[in-house]
Formats: C-alpha cells, structure tokens, sequence
C-alpha cells in the first residue's frame, strides 16, 4: 500500500492512495473530496468516478462532484429550522427559496487541512476544517472531520466526525458520482441498480421532500431485486418526470456492515460497487444535469452520465414525522461510517 501526493493547483494537494491490489483512490483537501477511483477490469485501467483534472476545474464548474457537503446535505425548507427549541433562518437561494447543501460555497469549496496515515489494515488521509459559529447561519463552532480510507479488501471507507460548542444541526455526505463503464458519454441507464428499500420520500417540482413516504412497490422505484436504472428513465411516472431522473431519498431496510444496502453493477457486470452504511437513508441522484452537463478529463460528459449514492439522514429532518433527527449537541459527538466497496473481473 502506498500514499503519494502532488500539486492539484490553486495551492490544493491530490492524494493517491494505491493497495496491494492497484486499486488508487485520488482525493483532495479542496473540499475534502474524491476525484479518481481508478480500478483494472480484464486487464484494462477505467475511472469509475466523476472527476476533473485540477482543482481549477472544480472551482470553475463544482456540481459538487465527489465533495463533501454539509454542514447539511440537501435542501433545508426555506432554510429554516430549530433545535433545542431555538428557530433558526439560514440564507436562502433566491431561486427557490431553500438552503442546498449547506449553503452556496460551503464544505465543498474550503480548504480542509488533511495528514496521512498508514496502518496494518488501510492506508489513510484525514481532512478536517473548523466551521465557525454562524457559518452560513448555523449556529455552533463546529470541528468537522472526514477520513478516507483504502483497504486490501477494496474498500474506500469514509469515516465522519465532528463536534460543536453549541446545539446545532449536522448531516454530511459524500458527492460521489460512479459510471462504472469509465465512459461519461454513455449514461448509466445500462447499469443496474438494487437498493435494499421499501420506501422513497416524494419530491416537489423544487426536489423538496413533501413529507410522504411513499412504498416503492408497483412503481418503477422498486429496486430490491436489482434491476436496469432504465427501468426509472423510461416511465411516465410523475416523480420522474418530475425531476428528469432519481433525486429522492431511499428509506433503507437495514443498516450496518453486514450486507449491503445498495449495489450498482456495470452494464457487462464485470464492475460493482456495493455501499454500507450506517446512515439510514441513501439519496440517489441520477445527475440529470442537462446541458450543464460539464467537459470533464477531456470528454463532454452526457446527462445521466454518472449515479450518486448519497448517505445521509434525509432532507426533512425535525421537520417531518419519520424522516430523523439531525441535532447535535455538545455532549454527544457525531459518527458515521460509509462504505464503499469495489468488485471486479480481474
Ligand atoms: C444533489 C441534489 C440535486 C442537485 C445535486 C447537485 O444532491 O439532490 O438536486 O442539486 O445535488 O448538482
């Protein structure tokens, strides 16, 4: 196992971190996020993850891909929200009048300090960054910390922490957008997808929870036997059409390390990720990013060019019956875990 680093530009450093099977995973302290994940499939090297080459790229087009977001992933309400029974009204974005994903420049767009680390078992960089009290009005100095890791079993595993002086809120998650074929102009409507959940929470026009959780049988949402993401591209279903693709969160059945909670799979099956979490809701974003879709390691990349599984608590915490809890105090220290782990045909 081995960590190299270089220059990324705009004074960010790019870590890869190779196992002893050629596995490397690049990542940056530019919003503490990935930016390769390059696996060999029958002999051939293929990025599995949407990324740009330097960190200018990221500055100018962002999309928040492979970022770490927070201090809260997905949209705030009308950025307002309460705990320990304060109120709280965060900036919103004028366009629809919601706080997304922290607030416009947030986790993905600072500067995370970072320090390796090697053990027996995974080779490691740890980022962290200290969000100060009122940070795009949320209250408490918050010490955030994410760790990424590469193991021999080839597993990439991000590990959260964080603390606050005062109650405030916390839902971080990782950005990470995969495209199994390492071909962003093909979409990912030939991989398959299974998603160990019964129910989904409606979105609006705005991709803001509605408060329903819907189940997912009969529906083309229904991904507990593994099947074509197609299935949903296809469909005149209204959540859909609605928001051009997936951008819902999944209620998971089950949490923990034991058995998957999510798999995607390549359209040849010779790659497939499957993702552990202890987080009980994964958000699965189809990157419908239309003509925004960017040029990226060289190629216009496609709309639907990349899938994003997205652990978290979901968007309508502490606002909605059944969809979590997001406070956090000074005495109870937030952790988390996510896993993601990489089969291949060798
Ligand atoms: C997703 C979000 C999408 C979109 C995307 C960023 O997490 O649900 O609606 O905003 O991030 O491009």
């Amino acid at each position: 196992m081995e960590i190299t680093q270089k220059d990324f530009g705009e004074s960010t450093i790019l870590y890869s971190l190779t196992n002893n099977n050629g596995i490397t995973l690049c990542v940056s302290n530019l919003g503490a996020r990935i930016v390769d994940l390059i696996v060999s499939v029958a002999g051939e090297k293929r990025n599995i993850v949407l990324g740009f080459d330097s960190a200018k790229e990221y500055i100018e087009k962002d999309l928040y891909i492979g970022a770490t977001v927070g201090r809260v992933a997905g949209r705030i309400i009308k950025g307002q929200f309460t705990v320990n029974d304060k109120k709280y009204q965060l900036p919103v974005d004028p366009l629809n009048g919601n706080t997304l994903h922290g607030g416009a420049k947030s986790f993905e767009s600072r500067l995370w300090k970072s320090r390796t680390e090697e053990t027996e078992e995974r080779i490691s960089v740890i980022f962290t960054y200290e969000s100060p009290d009122q940070e795009h009005g949320f209250p408490g100095n918050l010490k955030a910390e994410v760790m990424y890791s590469l193991t021999n079993e080839d597993e990439w595993i991000i590990d959260y922490q964080a603390t606050t002086d005062q109650p405030t809120i916390y839902n971080p998650t990782n950005h990470v957008y995969f495209n199994l074929t390492g071909d962003v102009t093909k979409t990912v409507d030939q991989h398959s997808l299974f998603i160990d959940a019964d129910r989904f929470a409606v979105v609006d026009e705005m991709t803001s929870v509605t408060g329903e959780l819907r189940d997912v049988t009969d529906t083309p949402f229904d991904f507990r036997n593994n099947t074509s993401i197609e299935q949903v591209f296809k469909t005149n279903y209204k959540q859909n059409v609605m928001v051009d693709g997936l951008d819902h969160p999944f209620l998971l059945n089950q949490t923990g390390f034991e058995k998957p909670q999510a798999i995607v799979t390549s359209p040849k099956s010779d790659v497939s990720i499957e993702m552990y979490t202890d987080r009980p809701v994964v958000v699965v974003f189809t990157a419908q990013f239309g003509e925004n879709s960017p040029e990226m390691r060289g190629t216009k990349m496609v709309s639907h060019g990349g899938i994003a599984l997205e652990t978290q608590v979901s968007p309508g915490a502490g606002v909605f019956d059944g969809f979590g809890d997001i406070s956090l105090y000074p005495d109870r220290p937030f952790h988390s875990r996510t896993v993601y782990k990489i089969k291949r045909s060798l």
